[in-house]
């Protein structure tokens, strides 16, 4: 049996980027389309979406009249999103430490990023930086607790990921000074599968 290579994140989606889309089904079975009920009215909105990836989300929020910074370290990623739309502006660069001033967006969205992260308070620490006074970031939490195998042009991988418990997540949040507005626990008989919170500076 060929072993499985783990890879970090700029590997791993550098490789896999042409294939991402094709996982579109699987992903929105997470969310059960419930991130659009708690994005709101996004028109006018400046918003960074970290760890774009293709854009999955990007591209929708940029339709409905946000001005959308997209980040991510995979430029590979980001090259499947310049293909889908021209309004977005792209970036290379690391959520956890993000190239930008403080308080300037309205709106952070992190959709399937923390599950990469060790521990995911450098992350929110930066993107509350980031945000203006009453701003919001809305982020997901995967109940993942090994990465799926991807098959890729050279061989299989897994991408490193890490499992984080919801309370966990709520508890840095609000250690970190963010108010927990909203959240969605998305189920799938017993079992969560998906954390979706919307905490506002
Ligand atoms: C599972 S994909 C999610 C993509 C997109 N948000 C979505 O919902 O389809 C995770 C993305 O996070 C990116 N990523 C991982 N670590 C990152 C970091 N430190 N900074 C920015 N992006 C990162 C990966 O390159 C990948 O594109």
């Amino acid at each position: 049996m060929p072993k499985v290579k783990i890879l970090s994140s700029v590997a791993g989606y550098d490789l896999s980027a042409a294939d991402y889309d094709k996982k579109e089904k699987y992903l929105n079975s997470f969310e059960k389309n419930k991130i659009w009920l708690l994005l709101g009215y996004l028109s006018g909105k400046k918003i960074l979406d970290a760890g774009t990836g293709t854009g999955r989300l990007a591209v929708e929020m940029s339709k409905n009249g946000a001005e959308v910074t997209a980040l991510d370290v995979s430029s590979e990623m980001l090259k499947q999103l310049s293909r889908k739309s021209n309004k977005i502006k792209t970036m290379i660069g690391d959520a956890e430490c993000l190239p930008f001033d403080k308080e300037i967006f309205d709106l952070v969205t992190a959709a399937f990023l923390i599950v990469h992260f060790k521990d995911p308070s450098r992350f929110f620490d930066e993107a509350y930086r980031v945000l203006k006074d009453g701003g919001r970031l809305l982020v997901t939490n995967i109940n993942q607790k090994e990465p799926p195998e991807i098959k890729t042009k050279q061989g299989v991988i897994k991408i490193e990921s890490f499992y984080h418990r919801p309370e966990k997540i709520r508890e840095i949040l609000q250690s970190l000074a963010f108010t927990i507005e909203k959240e969605i626990i998305v189920k799938e008989g017993e079992n969560w599968i998906n954390q979706i919170i919307v905490a506002k500076k």
